[in-house]
Order: C-alpha cells, then structure tokens, then sequence
C-alpha cells in the first residue's frame, strides 16, 4: 500500500485529495494545525487507513521534530504541498503579521515540509512531490500582490527541483488551479459572486488522474 502525506489535508482542496486517494487504496497522512478538524476528516474517510498529524508548517523546529518521527513510522510515497493562506486587498493595506502569514505559510512551509521528506522520498522507487500552488503563480492580479508573490516563489522553488532532481527517480510536479469553493474564501471578502468557482472535487480528480504524467498540472 502506498502512502500520501497532504497538508492542509483536513479541509477543502486537500480534503478532496484526501477522500480520492483513500477510496484508491493509499494509506493517507493528514497534516494541519487545527487537531479537531483533522480527527474529524478521518473519521469521515475511514479511520483505518487515513492518520492525523498537527503540525504548523510555519514552525521549521516543530515540521523538522515532527516528520523526522513520523517518517520513522511511515514510508510516504507522495508528498502534497496544498496547505496555504491567502490575505487579499491594496498593499498598503496588510500588516506585517498579514505579509508573514502568506509567506511563512506558502513558501516557508512548502520548503520546510519539502525538505524534511525529500531524502526519503528519494528512497521509495516512485517518490512523488506534488505542490499545489494556483493561476496566481502563473500572473499577477489586483489586490493579490502578497499572495501573487508566495505563489510565484512556490513556482520558483518547484520548477528549480525539478532541475535539481531530474537525474533521480523523484518526481515532482506543479498544478496551478483557479478559483474552488472551499473555506480558503470564508477568511475575507475577496470574491464576491462565489457561484463562478469551481467545486474543489473536480480539481482533486484531475490531479488525481494526472499525477504520473511528467507535465505540470495547469486548471
Ligand atoms: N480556494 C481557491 O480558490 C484556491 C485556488 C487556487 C489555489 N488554492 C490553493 O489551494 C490550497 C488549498 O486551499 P483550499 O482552497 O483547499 O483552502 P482551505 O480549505 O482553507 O485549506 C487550507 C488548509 O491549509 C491548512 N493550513 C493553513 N496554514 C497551515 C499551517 N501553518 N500549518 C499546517 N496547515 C496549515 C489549513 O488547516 P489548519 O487551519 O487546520 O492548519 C487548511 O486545511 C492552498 O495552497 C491554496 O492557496 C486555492
């Protein structure tokens, strides 16, 4: 049986990546902050086959402690960056706990879990990394400078692996996804008309199905 390890995998995006590769036959690692929750998604997608792990991504020491345990335990054959925040409005707006929260999470995050695992995943015979950005690493948009700029960095950081990794049998993709209905918007008031954005569980089975395939992921 195989393993995956999503972040932010309690909710939304995540969840539904969850749910596909439980009903597929993988053994999933849930990880986020909020205990409850992740229990609560477990329980939902089989308590057997699906674990739950608090970690702040945000926090190397405690990503760093946390992983090399877990990794002890489990052989993670995927890992799915997804968790991520985003805080929206003209720059002059945001407070520096704003500006840190998207980038401690988005691109500090991604880096840390990425390098806790990837000495490991690069013993496993079809280690996988998969890190979930959105369109907005792929152009700027108003009012989205901060979170613009996380994602580009997520861009940066996985296409430089990608060179980094090539000669091994690593493999490590991108997908870039517009607007899902999950509750990644109930946190502000960016988008107004949320009938436009798309139901996270058609993205999740895209990803899903297109996950071995060697070009990035674009939605
Ligand atoms: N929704 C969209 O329109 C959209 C579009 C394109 C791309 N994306 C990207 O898709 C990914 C998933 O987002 P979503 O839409 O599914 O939103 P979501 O439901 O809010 O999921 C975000 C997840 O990240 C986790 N998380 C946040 N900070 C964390 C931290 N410091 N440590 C560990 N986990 C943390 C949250 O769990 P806890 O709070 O429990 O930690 C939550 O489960 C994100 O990277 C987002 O940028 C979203």
């Amino acid at each position: 049986m195989k393993t995956v390890l999503i972040t932010g995998g309690a909710t939304g995006l995540g969840k539904e990546l969850a749910k596909l590769y439980a009903q597929n036959d993988y053994q999933v690692i849930l990880v986020g902050r909020n205990l409850d929750s992740l229990k609560q998604t477990k329980e939902e997608l089989g308590a057997k086959i699906v674990h739950a792990v608090s970690i702040d991504i945000q926090n190397y020491e405690e990503v760093t402690k946390k992983m090399q345990e877990l990794l002890t335990v489990y052989s993670v054959d995927i890992l799915i960056n997804n968790a991520g925040v985003g805080h929206f409005g003209p720059l002059s707006d945001y407070s520096k706990k704003m500006i840190d929260d998207v980038i401690d999470t988005n691109v500090k995050g991604t880096i840390y879990m990425t390098q806790a695992c990837i000495s490991h995943l690069q013993t496993r015979p079809q280690g996988k990394i998969i890190n979930i950005i959105s369109t907005a690493g792929l152009r700027g948009k108003k009012n989205e400078s901060i979170y613009v700029a996380s994602k580009f960095a997520m861009r940066g950081f996985t296409e430089s692996l990608k060179v980094e990794y090539q000669e091994t049998n690593l493999s490590i993709i991108a997908a870039y996804m517009g607007g899902m209905d999950t509750p990644f918007w109930s946190q502000n008031n960016h988008i107004k008309d949320k009938s436009r954005l798309t139901p996270p569980l058609h993205i999740a089975q895209v990803i899903y199905d297109k996950q071995n395939e060697k070009e990035d992921i674009i939605l």
